[in-house]
């Protein structure tokens, strides 16, 4: 694995990679993103993962100082995996001129963590943009466990005809249910349990859910019984609806987003 700090060493070095793949990230390496590296490693030549905790797309401050940052430990996780290059950008390399604010992405930003994180997606396409634009992969690879964020990517390349395949894989969970995050470091035992209370109970009424059997509000007010601080949204959509190109089976998928102290979580079903 080579380790890369400089952009034009890294262009230098993959310009003649045919078949390459690409895993973005934000570091604090989990099971997750091991799910994505063990992918992108099995379809493709060669693997490059980027560890980029990219600011713009933080709509609080204090969210970006706590997010997790364990260089050190994740270099060493990676190394026992068999990606060829980690790029680890600084700022100035990924925003020579600042964002770009006037990006154009899928009004489904406007629903969901968009409404509560306004600018937040267009600034997590900008800097993937930014990635694809450097590292010209064929393949990236994005966990359908930030399905928004997925479908958001997906419908940019698609619209601007960007040459590169997307690959959605599949959310990794915890013994205990919980989708395997970042931010999980931050829960304490008690809050883990509380979050994986509400995973085996929204599972086992999806299908109720999805049939109006059950009512949202009533999961809601079990969510609350359960533990939970705040609910930010719990809303049921048919995400074959927003994929472009525009797929007519229906998919429908439970969307979740709460706070377990300051700790924000999210996960679909
Ligand atoms: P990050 O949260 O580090 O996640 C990197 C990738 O890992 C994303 O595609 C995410 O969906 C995937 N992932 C995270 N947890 C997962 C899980 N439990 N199962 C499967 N995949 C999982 O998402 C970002 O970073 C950033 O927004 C980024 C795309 C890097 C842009 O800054």
């Amino acid at each position: 694995m080579k380790i890369i700090r400089s952009k034009n060493k890294l262009k230098r070095l993959i310009a003649n990679e045919k078949n390459l793949g690409f895993v973005p990230t934000m570091g604090a390496i989990h099971k997750g993103h091991l799910s994505l590296i063990k992918k992108s490693i099995f379809e493709c030549n060669k693997t490059i993962v980027t560890i980029f905790i990219n600011k713009p797309q933080f709509n609080k401050k204090a969210d970006f100082k706590k997010y997790p940052r364990i260089l050190k430990k994740d270099i060493s996780i990676l190394k026992k995996t068999e990606i060829d290059y980690l790029y680890l950008p600084k700022n100035n390399q990924i925003y020579p001129e600042g964002r770009n604010k006037k990006i154009k992405i899928d009004s489904f930003s406007k629903k969901l963590c968009g409404k509560f994180r306004p600018g937040h997606f267009e600034a997590v396409v900008d800097v993937v943009y930014r990635f694809i634009k450097i590292i010209k992969p064929n393949k990236i690879y994005f966990g359908k466990k930030d399905m928004q964020q997925l479908i958001l990517i997906n419908n940019f390349i698609y619209v601007n005809k960007i040459k590169v395949k997307v690959i959605g894989c599949k959310t990794i969970r915890e013994k205990n249910g919980i989708a395997s995050s970042s931010r999980n470091i931050l829960l304490s035992i008690r809050e883990k349990k509380i979050a994986s209370k509400i995973y085996k109970m929204i599972k086992t009424k999806k299908e109720r859910l999805i049939s109006y059997e059950v009512s949202v509000e009533s999961i809601k007010k079990k969510v609350y019984q359960i533990g939970v601080d705040k609910i930010e949204y719990i809303k049921i959509f048919n995400i074959n609806s927003f994929l472009k190109p525009f797929n007519k089976k229906l998919n429908y998928k439970i969307f979740i987003s709460y706070y377990l102290g300051k700790t924000r979580l999210i996960d679909n079903f």
